[in-house]
């Protein structure tokens, strides 16, 4: 059985390296998880497996913002990382759909938000599971990832 939860501080022990693993292909993303998980107005949730007790098996982060081109609130996955070992047994999935849950509790102007996200051109694994959640490319983003892959944007 899993459930998720509000992350706080006590999680950074399970939450930072296992984004160091997740991310590394992209760039150093130690710090930014450190601030993005400071800053309000940004969320992180984590998915806990019972197993003799509660182990946590994955989070996920993200803000809600305003769009730069027609200023609407969107709502913006900033992470999403499972786990190894619990990868592939619908964990990602369940944070995906805790967030589109999310959205249609917390409607900006009464009306759900557009759930946008960035994934790294070369990360097909990254690529195949948004796309089964239901999020599509709709354009290449105007900056790289750190180690230099481009970033396409998907929405849903
Ligand atoms: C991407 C990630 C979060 C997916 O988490 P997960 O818990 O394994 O995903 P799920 O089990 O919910 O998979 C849902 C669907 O996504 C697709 N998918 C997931 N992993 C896949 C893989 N290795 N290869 C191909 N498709 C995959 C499949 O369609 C899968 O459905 P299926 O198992 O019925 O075929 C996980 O692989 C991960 O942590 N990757 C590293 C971090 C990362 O790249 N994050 C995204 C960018 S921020």
């Amino acid at each position: 059985m899993t459930s998720v939860r509000e992350a706080d501080l006590t999680d950074f022990p399970f939450i930072l390296p296992l984004s160091r693993d997740s991310f590394s292909p992209y760039g150093h993303y130690d710090l930014s998880i450190a601030r993005w998980f400071l800053t309000p107005g940004t969320y992180t949730f984590v998915c806990e497996k019972e197993a003799n007790g509660k182990v946590c098996c994955g989070f996920i982060m993200f803000a809600l913002m305003r769009d730069e081109q027609d200023g609407e609130t969107v709502l913006e996955i900033m992470a999403i990382a499972v786990s190894k070992e619990y990868r592939r047994q619908g964990i990602g999935s369940e944070l995906i759909k805790f967030v589109k849950q999310f959205n249609e509790d917390s409607p900006a102007g009464g009306k759900p938000m557009k759930i946008r996200l960035s994934v790294a051109e070369t990360n097909q694994v990254g690529r195949s599971f948004f796309e089964k959640c239901g999020f599509r490319v709709v354009a290449e983003a105007p900056w790289l990832y750190p180690a230099g892959q481009k970033a396409l944007r998907m929405e849903f």
